[in-house]
């Protein structure tokens, strides 16, 4: 078993999955300027799997990621119970800011396994609130944390 979050827990085969069909999602991305190829794959409770790559623009902050592509296809579909995500690209990248903070707003404690296109080695889990502690919230109960 591989567990992130407490509550949240997938088997290793689970995990084996995610990582081929982020893979596989990463053929679809629309890279022509950075010609960085990055898949996602998010398993939702419901046991629907949702998948994403990055789509960039000319104008490249327009730009928008393979995990907020993933994401959104599970949010638009009202799937909005999160598992786990697995993010791979030639680098093992971990998402980015912009990234962490909106899969922060939806699932805070979602756990991620980076890994690589062509496979091998996987980092993970990795918590959302790991990786951006202090997400921006507009909940009243944050305020209780800051000092
Ligand atoms: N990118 C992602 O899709 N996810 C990440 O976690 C990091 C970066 C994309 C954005 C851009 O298309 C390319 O990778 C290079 O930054």
């Amino acid at each position: 078993m591989c567990t992130g979050d407490p509550k949240a827990t997938i088997t290793q085969l689970q995990l084996e999955e995610l990582v081929r069909v982020a893979q596989e999602a990463s053929k679809a991305a629309y890279n022509p300027y950075s010609k960085f190829s990055v898949g996602c794959a998010l398993l939702c409770k419901s046991g629907k799997i949702y998948t994403g790559s990055n789509i960039e623009n000319a104008s490249f902050s327009v730009t928008i990621c393979a995990e907020r592509v993933a994401a959104s296809q599970a949010i638009h579909r009202d799937d909005r119970d999160w598992l786990a995500m697995t993010v791979v690209s030639p680098s093992r990248v971990t998402p980015c800011g912009v990234c962490r903070q909106f899969l922060s707003e939806f699932s805070p404690h979602l756990p991620i396994w980076i890994g690589y296109l062509q496979g091998g080695d996987l980092t993970g889990p990795m918590l959302v609130s790991q990786m951006l502690p202090f997400a921006m919230t507009l909940s009243p109960s944050q305020e209780s944390n800051l000092s």
